[in-house]
């Protein structure tokens, strides 16, 4: 198996409360601190660790979706090395192309004045992938694969379930067929068998995923949790672990 991606030391900090005297943000708080992990190609990585440890924070820095402090992302694609840390926001967006997430919560992360057929399609047209009919039948199909029916998709977001706006959050982020995809909490919206995703060691339509699994509601990431016991008070540091 060839090496997907590289994670070294990443960190994220966080401002808390005011900035001080002449502007100056004094507070941070750690939400990750140092973690590194490699993902090879055909590999499902498990990250666990309790709420607040910094599973979400730490997905999402990996995509650049949230600008880590410090740390090295390299992803191998087309058989070059992309250092992720040092694109500009044009070399990101192409990237995203290839690098997906799933929001743990669909709430915040759908817009509430689009259809769920422009909720869907929009990375199709942002990308210049496809428009008219062909546009529409790659919706429709990604719709139904996520457990959603042609019906749903002239409604607006906040007339569906918590597990129905997880299926419509998940099928935006697949439309494009990524090649990795940071899997958010969002695990049991999905339909059974069609989509038996993240088996552990299978993939998912061909994706690689950085799987965010809770240590309670994940039998098969527990007993490859390896927790170290840590101050109370402190959220414990995200386990990474491999399916
Ligand atoms: N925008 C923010 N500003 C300040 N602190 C934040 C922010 N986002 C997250 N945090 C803090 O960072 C820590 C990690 O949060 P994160 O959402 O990554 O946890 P999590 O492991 O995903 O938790 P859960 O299992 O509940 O989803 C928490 O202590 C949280 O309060
Ligand atoms: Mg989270």
């Amino acid at each position: 198996m060839s090496r997907l991606l590289k994670v070294t030391d990443i960190k994220v900090d966080f401002p808390i409360g005011k900035a001080g005297f002449f502007g100056r943000q004094t507070a941070y708080v750690r939400a990750v601190d140092g973690v590194s992990f490699e993902i090879q190609r055909g590999e499902t990585l498990g990250l666990v660790g309790e709420s607040g440890s910094g599973k979400t924070t730490l997905g999402r820095a990996v995509l650049r979706a949230l600008e880590p402090t410090s740390g090295q992302i390299v992803y191998e694609h087309n058989d070059t090395s992309v250092d992720i840390m040092g694109l500009d926001r044009n070399g990101l967006r192409a990237m995203w192309r290839h690098m997906q997430m799933i929001f743990q919560d669909p709430y915040s992360s759908l817009n509430p004045r689009m259809t769920v057929r422009d909720v869907i399609g929009e990375p199709l047209i942002a990308n210049k992938m496809a428009k008219g009919s062909a546009l529409n039948d790659r919706v429709v199909d990604m719709a139904q694969r996520c457990g959603l029916n042609v019906a749903h998709l002239s409604r607006f977001p906040h007339a569906f379930s918590g597990g129905q706006r997880q299926r419509i959050a998940i099928a935006r982020a697949l439309i494009l067929h990524p090649e990795f995809v940071v899997c958010d909490g969002a695990v049991s919206a999905l339909p059974g068998r069609q989509f038996a995703l993240p088996q552990p060691g299978r993939d998912f339509h061909g994706q690689r995923l950085l799987r965010v699994v809770h240590s309670t509601s994940a039998k098969a990431a527990a007993r490859f949790c390896r927790r170290r016991a840590g101050p109370a008070c402190r959220p414990m540091p995200a386990r990474v672990c491999r399916f």
